[in-house]
């Protein structure tokens, strides 16, 4: 015989009551009403996102205060029932930030868990007519940007920070020689200074990079709804100017669905991450008893646990490995909204751990990687030594041969015979004696000997962009000119 309608009736209730017994209640999630069965634990706990991304509760907030406001203005929420919300939403948040309140373990993300306490100190008649015209999809989309805005000032106030402590290294040592290298192979000398700032140039370019960025991100997605928009007529100029972004979305399925400028914030932490870890590698190298080129400050070292002697560089090493997951993290990122259909997808959850990872990594790395290289510590005599080591003045013989009139071609020839006369003899090019010089050729009088210091060659190298001292000098103006024109920060 066929159930009488009640009976169904009767049937699915029991049915509501088993899952609400058996799972609990659907409490701290925003949906449940066309389930019959709560969610399976396990199904909980995958999908739950709240321990992460609860961090972002002062934007969630002030995103529900923005919406109410756009609520009360089309009449859907009266003058009073919005200053109950307003005023509800200012003491939760108070409680939030005070950790008065924390989340239930059961609520499944940051909106839900505070929606819910919000309903729990309101009422459901009055907390529930928040969520009218918007969804979780286009909450998400607007606070990971405001996340996102806020880092990026206290990340490029580090960078900054990093740079001024180069420019203070390289204004002292502008004149200062050390080898210039190619392949890691004695090359030419250059200043220290020079070398310095050529470390600190990516890094200015790092900043005007997050400068540029701003401009993608400071959108806000509020108004879009799930995907298609809302239906009150919503004042989304009134939501995206309350949270302090410059504009709104132009389309509401791009607003939800699209992560790009998380991509790209996680693209120029990494680039960061790769540009430290370059300077990182050298001071590894720098600090071997081989090089012998700095010495690093104790704070900014540390020990081995077995052997009493060593001092290790962490810091640049950690940089250095740091770097490895700011790129995993940026390739997951990519790898994750590769072939995501539109709209909104619960892949795009994931863009969270991984965008506050490659943050949290560049806030506890920046500080520490700019007060080793502040204290670091020069051994200049070793880089004046070694600045003219591997026959690195033979450009110079070279270019003294050009302005005698000789092609460059054969400059190069003449030059290369007296290297491998050096080599042979094992000597350096100054050691030479006149008569070996000229034997070589006759072009190699004396005169040539003027180009055979250090001091010589750095002082030619005098183009805007060269290793001369002035040079550096004038660059280290440049340097100072360009930070100041990078103003959104
Ligand atoms: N927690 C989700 C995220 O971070 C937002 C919620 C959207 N969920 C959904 N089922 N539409 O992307």
């Amino acid at each position: 015989m066929a159930p009488s309608e009640n009976e169904e009736q009767q049937n699915s209730v029991n049915q509501q009551q088993d899952a609400q017994e058996t799972h609990g209640t659907n409490q701290g999630a925003l949906w449940g009403g066309r389930f019959n069965a709560g969610p399976s634990p396990e199904l909980e706990k995958l999908s739950r996102s709240t321990h992460f991304d609860f961090k972002l509760a002062s934007y969630d907030l002030a995103g529900s205060s923005a919406h109410a406001r756009a609520l009360a203005e089309v009449g859907i929420l009266t003058g009073s029932q919005l200053d109950s919300i307003l005023e509800a939403i200012s003491t939760l948040e108070a409680d939030v930030s005070s950790g008065a309140w924390v989340p239930a373990e059961s609520d499944e993300d940051i909106h839900g868990a505070l929606e819910t306490e919000l309903i729990n100190r309101i009422g459901a008649d009055l907390g529930g007519r928040i969520r009218a015209g918007r969804s979780r999809n286009d909450q998400i989309a607007t606070l990971i940007r405001l996340y996102m805005l806020d880092h990026a000032e206290v990340i490029s106030k580090e960078i900054a920070a990093l740079i001024s402590a180069l420019a203070t290294h390289a204004e002292k040592h502008s004149a200062d020689p050390m080898p210039g290298r190619t392949h890691l192979q004695h090359a030419q000398p250059i200043t220290l200074g020079h070398h310095l700032l050529a470390h600190a140039w990516p890094l200015v370019r790092d900043l005007q990079r997050i400068s540029n960025w701003r401009a993608r991100a400071s959108v806000s997605a509020y108004g879009s709804g799930a995907l298609a928009g809302n239906a009150f007529g919503l004042n989304m100029e009134l939501i995206a100017a309350a949270l302090g972004l410059d504009d709104v979305a132009e389309n509401s399925l791009d607003a939800t669905a699209s992560r790009d400028v998380v991509a790209e914030f996680a693209f120029i932490a990494a680039m960061v991450g790769v540009n430290l870890s370059r300077f990182a590698e050298e001071i590894i190298l720098w600090g071997t008893k081989e090089f012998g080129y700095v010495k690093l400050h104790d704070s900014w070292s540390t020990g081995s646990s077995i052997m009493p002697q060593k001092k290790n560089p962490d810091i640049a090493e950690l940089a250095r490995g740091k770097s490895g997951r700011l790129l995993g993290n940026l390739t997951g990122l990519l790898t994750m909204l590769k072939a995501l259909p539109l709209a909104y997808n619960r892949d795009i959850q994931e863009d969270k751990e991984a965008i506050f990872d490659s943050v949290e990594t560049l806030e506890v790395l920046l500080p520490a990687f700019t007060g080793m290289v502040t204290t670091l510590e020069f051994n200049l005599e070793r880089m004046r030594e070694q600045a003219s080591a591997g026959y690195s003045l033979a450009t110079d013989v070279a270019d003294y041969l050009v302005r005698k009139g000789i092609p460059f071609r054969e400059a190069h020839e003449i030059t290369g015979a007296l290297v491998q006369v050096a080599e042979r003899e094992g000597k350096e090019l100054e050691e030479l004696s006149d008569a070996e010089l000229l034997s070589i050729s006759s072009y190699l009088d004396a005169g040539v000997r003027s180009v055979l210091s250090v001091d010589a060659s750095l002082a030619t190298r005098s183009g805007s962009n060269g290793t001369s001292p002035t040079s550096v000098r004038l660059q280290l103006q440049k340097l100072a000119t360009a930070i100041e024109s990078i103003t959104n920060f």
